[in-house]
């Protein structure tokens, strides 16, 4: 638990781990630190970021505070059905699948240090919210996301949680989509990253490669540094149709026993835009703001 929150601190969480946001106890410097996040991926997003992002900011009526969920969740339920529950902190991956199937995004409450604006313990309502919540404005990514957390309980009968947790990290959380204007960033985890926005996009070092369910399944990848391949859709129904189209049964089937692909690795079959030269992995990583671009 986030120790510099003293309104978490104070909350019972209930059966389903949620607390309430407390929205009025909010401080002029947590607004003032999201004020200052917004402000710097607002203008590095230009040109990276998917429209559809930008679209959802602007159907939430996201700005430089801190958002209320009690007037987002109006909007964001009017539109998809969803809505943004209030989260102690991490949560057992069966509530978190759970509260997914059922259409409830789980965001944080603390925001992150002034003085540690990247570095993160573990997510923050920043990049919960900013980076995860526009694209469920969205109906074929909000349908994605519900058939994720189902296919996350089926995912636990089967003992299969590392190979869909691969699915989320390398789409929901680092995805990169084609557009007509460009290469652009969907993921949550690129789209509230200073540094990584560049990155994914710019750096020579990453592969860039088309999206495949099974490939990207069995993949590993890199939990505390920028990601050494990034995959690639053509669009949010390529997603859905690879997923909620099938049964996720007959898919963990057919990886069990597969071996796994390391992060840096590129496979027979892949479609590959760009091949990387893998140079700032090699050189040590550690998420550095001077990167390679
Ligand atoms: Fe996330």
């Amino acid at each position: 638990m986030p120790v510099n929150d003293p309104i978490i601190a104070q909350q019972t969480p209930r059966a389903d781990h949620t607390i309430d946001q407390m929205w009025d106890k909010y401080t002029p410097e947590e607004h003032g630190v999201w004020k200052t996040l917004y402000d710097r991926q607002m203008k590095v997003l230009q040109g990276r970021a998917a429209p559809e992002h930008f679209k959802g900011l602007e159907l939430l009526n996201m700005s430089d505070e801190i958002p209320d969920f009690r007037r987002m969740n109006e909007k964001l339920m009017a539109l998809t059905g969803w809505e943004v529950v209030t989260v102690h902190g991490l949560i057992p991956n069966d509530v978190f699948f759970d509260h997914l199937a059922n259409r409830r995004f789980v965001a944080g409450r603390f925001i992150r240090d002034a003085h540690k604006l990247d570095y993160l313990e573990e997510p923050d309502i920043f990049h919960d919210v900013f980076g995860h919540v526009p694209l469920l404005t969205q109906p074929v990514f909000a349908d994605y996301m519900q058939a994720y957390g189902r296919g996350g309980v089926k995912a636990m009968k089967h003992d299969m949680i590392e190979n869909l947790t691969r699915l989320y990290w390398y789409t929901v959380e680092f995805g990169l989509i084609n557009t007509p204007e460009g290469r652009r960033i969907y993921g949550a985890g690129i789209v509230s990253s200073q540094s990584e926005s560049k990155f994914s996009l710019e750096a020579r070092s990453p592969h860039r490669v088309h999206f495949d369910l099974e490939r990207v399944m069995t993949t590993d990848y890199r939990y505390d540094d920028f990601q050494q391949t990034y995959f690639v859709i053509d669009s949010y129904d390529e997603l859905m149709e690879a997923t909620a189209g099938q049964d996720f049964d007959p898919i963990y089937a057919k990886l069990k026993g597969v071996p796994d692909t390391k992060p840096d690795t590129l496979v027979d079959g892949d479609k590959v835009y760009t091949q990387g030269t893998q140079e700032y992995a090699h050189a040590g990583g550690l998420k550095a703001e001077a990167v390679a671009v």
